[in-house]
């Protein structure tokens, strides 16, 4: 959008709202210099609170390496097996549904692969309310079943309504679920715990495949479940079916993990199954669970801290909660409301609209951020349209600086997560692409350079070496692709690990 220095325009945000912009341009350039001083003495102070020294990120670096290290020997998250055996071969092809369950949506999905990195895709996509995510388990995958329903019928169902298939044949699907599940083999996946704000009752400590099964029968769906998926080892293996330089993959969106592909041999916890020591497994990290409870090595603020403590599962998920897209906007707002309760913003204005957590959307940071203006007319529409109050140009110049300090924050510590698996595997000298997907990473201004900038930092200038890319459509290409791996897998008998 282009915004004129009067007038209006309007732009649609993430969560499907429209914001209409009127670029009233409430000049206040002379500011009593008294306010001026005070918004950068304010300034001063959370740069400090957020910045974090190419020091301290190599001291979260080596915490974060024993961490993984020691996942890999401990039988409990994080560093969970996947069952996902090695790369593709590019041989994989056929027709595979996919069903994505992310954070914000839920994505059906019909994939052509065709072989050689190429495939076709067609899908749909459906909003969870807020409602979905609270309510009970069994619902969510019945939801998911019917969307998938309503999908084969529209895209796959001849005109008397029925799928050319012989009698007893199923259609492959894999069940792209992006929370953390323990795995014993890839069609099976208890869920350790809801992240994201999800909070579905009835569904922590099950078989999440099991229960999608269950619904798939009720829908009376000739499909078969093949494998279960997180979002960050779909991501691994479509960007490696394109991309075989890629050893990484990190989702940076409503949540944040990684994956990565480890020698059976250096998976202590699975050693027992008597899996061919020279195979390789996809790893899920779960490293949104870092420093969890223990917090003794994350810079947490007195905002995260307030994050954590009122979220729906205060202590877990402490690297995702300075990281991920679901809670970065929010850590803004408790700073705002912490100026407002100390008389420094909207004087004499009403702030309740400020008032709400997590109004204050992860996208306002990106939009301030890119704010193109000299006067910051974005920023004087996102706090008059959402929140009715008025701005001066000191205060938007410092709200920017903020959602700057957060944003960099965020993507320097992403930086410290691919640091710590790069160094773990000895990736640095010859150097590894890194298949990166989700809305921070696509869409807030800067972040990539700025989790580049960060690896040189840590690295020096060896961090040139890592780089980051756009990844594949992990939970769709990706999902299918695995869906693919494990038809082949199994039509040579070997169905689970060995
Ligand atoms: C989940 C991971 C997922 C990540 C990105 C996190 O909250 O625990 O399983 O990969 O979000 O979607």
């Amino acid at each position: 959008m282009v915004l004129s220095r009067r007038g209006s325009g309007s732009i649609t945000l993430p969560s499907g709202q429209t914001m209409t912009i009127h670029t009233r341009t409430h000049e206040e350039e002379d500011l009593p210099h008294a306010t001026k001083k005070t918004m950068a003495d304010h300034l001063r102070k959370y740069d400090s609170l957020f910045t974090l020294t190419p020091q301290r990120m190599r001291m979260v670096v080596e915490a974060f390496k024993d961490t993984l290290e020691l996942g890999l020997q401990k039988p409990q998250q994080p560093m969970i097996p996947t069952y996902v055996f090695g790369w593709p071969t590019g041989t994989e092809i056929g027709d595979f549904l996919a069903v994505d369950l992310g954070g914000t949506n839920l994505r059906v999905c019909l994939v052509n692969l065709q072989g050689e990195g190429k495939f076709e895709i067609t899908q749909a996509k459906y909003r969870l309310t807020e409602e979905q995510k609270q309510d009970d388990g069994q619902k969510l995958f019945d939801f998911c079943a019917e969307c998938l329903k309503t999908f084969v019928d529209t895209n796959l169902a001849d005109d008397n309504g029925e799928l050319s298939l012989r009698p007893g044949e199923t259609l492959p699907l894999g069940f792209t679920f992006s929370y953390p599940c323990s795995q014993e083999r890839i069609d099976h996946g208890v869920l350790i715990r809801w992240t994201k704000g999800f909070g579905a009752p009835n569904t922590e400590g099950r078989d999440v495949a099991e229960m999608f099964r269950q619904s798939l029968a009720k829908y009376k769906l000739p499909i078969a479940l093949t494998a279960l998926i997180n979002d960050t080892t779909g991501t691994l293996i479509a960007s490696h079916y394109v991309n075989p330089r890629t050893k990484i993959a990190v989702i940076f969106g409503t949540g944040c993990n990684a994956a990565y592909m480890e020698k059976v041999g250096d998976i202590e916890k699975i050693k027992s199954l008597g899996i061919d020591e020279d195979a390789e497994m996809a790893i899920n990290c779960e490293w949104g669970a870092f420093d969890s409870f223990e917090h003794e090595h994350l810079p947490r603020t007195k905002y995260d801290i307030i994050v954590d403590e009122t979220s729906n599962k205060p202590g877990e998920q402490a690297f995702e909660k300075l990281i991920s897209g679901r809670y970065l906007g929010e850590i803004l707002r408790l700073v705002i409301c912490e100026l407002i309760d100390e008389g420094v913003l909207f004087l004499g204005q009403e702030t309740y609209k400020l008032e709400i957590p997590y109004v204050f959307e992860t996208a306002f940071l990106s939009l301030m951020e890119s704010d193109p203006t000299d006067e910051l007319l974005m920023i004087i529409g996102i706090f008059t349209h959402f929140f009715a109050v008025e701005t001066t140009l000191a205060e938007r110049q410092f709200f920017r600086a903020l959602a700057k300090l957060i944003g960099r924050r965020a993507a320097r510590l992403s930086a410290c997560g691919i640091a710590a698996i790069v160094s773990k595997m000895g990736y640095l000298d010859e150097g590894c692409s890194v298949g990166a997907d989700g809305s921070l990473y696509n869409k807030y201004p800067g972040f990539a350079d700025r989790v580049h900038e960060g690896l040189q930092d840590i690295f020096g200038d060896k961090g040139k070496n890592i780089v980051t890319y756009h990844a594949e459509d992990g939970s769709g290409v990706g999902s299918a692709i695995i869906a693919a791996m494990t038809k082949l897998r199994k039509d040579v008998g070997l169905y689970n690990h060995v």
